[in-house]
């Protein structure tokens, strides 16, 4: 009998870049794992896809995203999220807790992994929030949703009371979960938000030391954030640390609402430098999409799981000499490291999961091409380079783009 499976598969012709490789090769997958040239069984009718010209690369995985499932679906549901996010080349996204209701309750968090499963385009992991519906009070729903999740955040708002942080990360540890910080004091937000920053980022990095436990800093927007989690690294603090797309691109001369709000040109100078110097772990896209109407009246957020990899490519590749590889570390290798995952390298017993790209494409943003209802970017009309031409799930392709064809 043939042993033919949808999920085997051979990338011809192709480079392959990795954090710790940058060739020309095939690559295999078989059952929807890596295998080796030497292990492959040679099966007979694999699909091929011929890379030429391209560039293979591992499938993005997501610190930071918001799907909006349950409560807020005309934003964007699980649906329309995974295919934003496979249109971006993520196969892997960790999404945030602050839908409605809250995702403070196992049966939450489940649900939403279960419909993501189904839909089978991302895999999908699923925080759990810090406080109790995020009300900064209560956390004694903390030793059930640590049954069905490792990473837990109050995203959006983040823990104002420092006993309760304390507590939280006390928990945390002790079940080897995750905190991840959305740093914001908010008794600055309408005044100072780097003073909102700063204050939140020094606490949580106190607390971390105190207590040991996990600590990821998402979206670090400030040059003095940044100094910290730095300091605190070297001295050899168990802390990781995403950047978005949107604060190495943008800085405070575009009008766009977006928490963290986009900064000065010297903090963007300070993230790319430490990104340049090995200090940041992962892209978060903090894909916050949003309907128009909720823009109007002042929701902060931006829709950037679609644009996320051309607009690093082109800021941190083509205008900042970052190589393909170091690239594919903060995309991949290690935002996969911070979700316990077996994923982000292409290595023989690794998850299938390959974006190839065309890194020199040059196109326009255009956010009516974008698949997630969100729209909302401030980038509309901005020049990049790299197009995501196919994403592959465990063997499966799970987009491919129309430039594919036409190459
Ligand atoms: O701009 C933001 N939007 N920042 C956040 O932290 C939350 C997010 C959202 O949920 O829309």
């Amino acid at each position: 009998m043939d042993i033919y499976k949808d999920m085997d598969l051979i990338i011809t012709n192709v480079k392959i870049v990795d954090a710790n490789k940058d060739e020309y090769g095939i690559i295999i997958i078989e059952d929807g794992l890596i295998v080796s040239l030497d292990s492959a069984s040679g099966a007979k009718g694999y699909r091929i896809i011929n890379g030429k010209g391209l560039t293979a690369m591992p499938a993005l995985v997501d610190t930071h995203a918001h799907f909006r499932e349950p409560g807020f679906e005309y934003k964007e549901t699980i649906e329309t999220g995974s295919k934003a996010a496979v249109r971006g080349g993520y196969t892997t996204v960790l999404l945030m807790g602050n839908t409605n209701p809250p995702a403070s309750s196992k049966e939450i968090i489940e649900l939403v992994q279960e419909k993501a499963r189904n839909i089978g385009l991302v895999d999908v992991i699923q925080c759990a929030t810090v406080t109790s519906d995020i009300r900064g009070e209560n956390i004694s729903h903390l030793t059930s949703v640590l049954e069905a999740t490792k990473f837990i955040t109050d995203d959006g708002k983040g823990v104002m009371n420092d006993k309760i942080a304390l507590d939280a990360m006390m928990i945390a540890k002790s079940k080897d979960a995750t905190v991840i910080s959305h740093a914001e004091n908010h008794f600055f937000s309408n005044t100072d938000m780097r003073l909102a920053e700063n204050l939140m980022t020094y606490r949580d990095i106190e607390l971390a030391r105190i207590t040991g436990c996990k600590l990821h800093m998402a979206h670090v927007s400030t040059k003095e954030a940044i100094g910290r989690i730095i300091e605190s690294k070297r001295e050899g603090l168990n802390l990781t640390c995403e950047v978005t797309p949107h604060h190495l691109i943008g800085d405070n001369r575009i009008e766009y609402r977006v928490n963290p709000p986009l900064r000065e040109r010297e903090d963007v100078v300070a993230l790319i430098e430490a990104i340049k110097e090995g200090y940041v772990d992962a892209i978060g896209t903090d894909h916050a999409p949003h309907s128009q109407e909720d823009k109007e009246k002042g929701a902060p957020g931006i829709s950037g799981i679609e644009t996320s990899f051309s607009i690093c490519n082109t800021v941190l590749v083509k205008e900042h000499n970052i190589s393909m590889s170091e690239l594919s570390g903060i995309m991949s290798e290690k935002p996969a490291k911070i979700l316990g995952i077996k994923k982000g390298l292409i290595k023989e017993g690794y998850a299938g999961d390959i974006v190839l790209v065309d890194e020199d494409a040059s196109y326009i943003i255009s956010s009516d091409e974008f698949v997630s209802k969100g729209k909302n970017t401030p980038f509309d009309g901005l020049s990049v380079y790299g197009k995501v031409m196919m994403t592959i799930k465990a063997g499966e392709v799970v987009y491919k783009g129309a430039e594919y064809d036409s190459r």
